[in-house]
């Protein structure tokens, strides 16, 4: 077996001795959204320092484990906190925890993330449905020798994020009276944020939000089949289209704000799902 195959199952394996259940849907919960992991009752919790090989993050606001319940009568595996490319880990690392969560039996992942708004009139407290990404800034989760037991060497992207479920999420919003606007999310590596000449330049090409994470692992779920849909909190106005210097704490601070909405958006639409 090759040695990413046995990274996955070693990480599966150690999961599926703590779970009743196969979890069906998989939500990665972004910057200052982990909140929603508290919502869940009777979830079992694992913290990702325990599991032998699983990458962990060190970003405040990340909270570094998977919470195991159910919504509705589904089950669902969530994580608290991710892993980014400019913490120093690979690409591998980063999307390790997709690759897991589908060994794990999830067919449909939720991608949520804080995001800077650089167009459609997106502002501060925004949600945002990603229709669509830009990962060229960033090195692809799939360069190496091809896993043929995940998926193909050449993988599709044409609909990254799933039309049906995007249509969910729009019921979903429409439902729960959250505003839900729709726009394509561009991933940078960061740390630092963007120069507003960046920004001009990611608008130019058709952004709508930029970030620092949740492309790659889109990718990397398509290239394995899972069925994707993304959603961003606009916590700030990407560089330059405001005066103020960006700052953590206000992405923090924003995704605060909008839990309540994100929270009520969110579990309507994994009911829908
Ligand atoms: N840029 C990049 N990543 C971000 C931003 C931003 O403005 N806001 C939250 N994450």
């Amino acid at each position: 077996m090759s040695a990413i195959l046995e990274r996955i199952n070693g990480c599966a394996s150690f999961l599926e001795q703590k779970l009743k259940e196969k979890p069906k849907i998989a939500v990665v919960l972004g910057s200052g959204l982990g909140g929603f992991a508290d919502s869940i009752e009777n979830g079992i919790s694992v913290e990702y320092r325990d599991i032998p090989g699983f990458p962990v993050s060190t970003v405040e606001g990340h909270r570094g484990r998977f919470v195991f319940g159910k919504i509705g009568e589904k089950p669902v595996a969530i994580m608290q906190g991710r892993v980014h490319f400019y913490e120093g880990y690979s690409m591998e690392d980063v999307v390790l925890p997709i690759r897991v969560l589908r060994a794990l039996g999830a067919e449909k992942l939720v991608l949520t993330n804080a995001a800077g708004g650089i167009g459609n009139g997106l502002t501060p407290g925004d949600l945002m449905l990603l229709t669509d990404h830009i990962a060229s800034f960033v090195p692809s989760p799939l360069l190496g020798p091809n896993e043929s037991a995940l998926g193909p060497r050449f993988p599709d992207m044409s609909e990254v994020y799933s039309n049906p479920l995007q249509e969910k999420a729009r019921q979903a919003a429409l439902e729960t009276g959250v505003s839900l606007k729709n726009g394509v999310y561009l991933q940078v590596t960061g740390p630092s944020y963007e120069t507003p000449a960046e920004v001009r330049l990611y608008k130019a090409l058709g952004a709508d939000a930029v970030g620092m994470s949740t492309a790659v692992e889109a990718v990397c779920a398509r290239h394995m089949g899972m069925e994707v849909c993304g959603i961003s909190c606009i916590t700030n106005l990407a560089a330059g289209l405001s005066k103020a210097p960006l700052s953590h704490e206000e992405v923090q601070e924003t995704a605060d704000h909008v839990a309540a909405q994100f929270q009520k958006l969110l579990r309507r639409l994994l009911e829908l799902m």
